[in-house]
């Protein structure tokens, strides 16, 4: 089946609650486990109604037919003298992974990203033993810049992420 990637309506919301239950249950790669984002479902409507005709954030579902088997989404910083950055965030399910869907999202993220929101700078961290998403963050040109010492902590184990950025100008 062809995998659709488009941004999300408020009408997604509870899929899209339920889909973080799903990833978050099968990586620790995310800031969430099992139980998802854990906000309810009139503010996930809320919040994915905001950014539907946002030229600054944007927030995008790839559908396997009506299913959701993966989201991203880009946020431009507010603040005036941040404005030019921003970061994203992507998540595939497991059943779904290594099949070009990242790649199809991340195109097009820093696609919004470069044409849309304008940005100059996107910038992620990632756990620095998250071999396929920096493989694939690596493949845009994204590079690492730094490390963050325990910037997660699972389970009693304090985690590393890798800071990573990406010039669009
Ligand atoms: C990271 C993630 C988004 C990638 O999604 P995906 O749909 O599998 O991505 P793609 O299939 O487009 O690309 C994966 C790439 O990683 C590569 N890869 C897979 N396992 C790898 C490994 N162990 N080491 C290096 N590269 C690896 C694949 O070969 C592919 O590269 P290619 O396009 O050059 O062939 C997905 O694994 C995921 O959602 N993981 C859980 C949540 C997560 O980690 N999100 C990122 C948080 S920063």
């Amino acid at each position: 089946m062809e995998i659709k990637i488009e941004r999300a309506k408020a009408a997604d919301a509870k899929a899209i609650l339920d889909f973080t239950k799903v990833c978050g249950g099968e990586t620790d790669n995310l800031s969430f486990g099992e139980k998802g984002i854990q906000i309810s479902l009139e503010e996930e409507e809320q919040y994915i109604a905001s950014l539907e005709n946002s030229d600054k954030n944007v927030f995008y579902v790839a559908r396997d037919g009506e299913e959701i088997v993966g989201t991203g989404s880009f946020s431009a910083f507010q603040q005036e003298r941040m404005a030019h950055r921003g970061e994203f965030g992507i998540s595939v399910r497991k059943s779904h992974w290594n099949r070009g869907i990242g790649t199809k999202l991340l195109e097009k993220i820093l696609d919004f990203a470069k044409n849309t929101a304008e940005a100059e700078i996107v910038s992620l961290e990632v756990r620095s033993d998250n071999k396929s998403a920096i493989h694939l963050y690596s493949k845009f040109g994204f590079e690492k810049i730094g490390t963050f010492r325990g910037y997660f902590k699972v389970n009693g184990e304090l985690v590393d992420f890798d800071i990573m950025e990406l010039f669009l100008k």
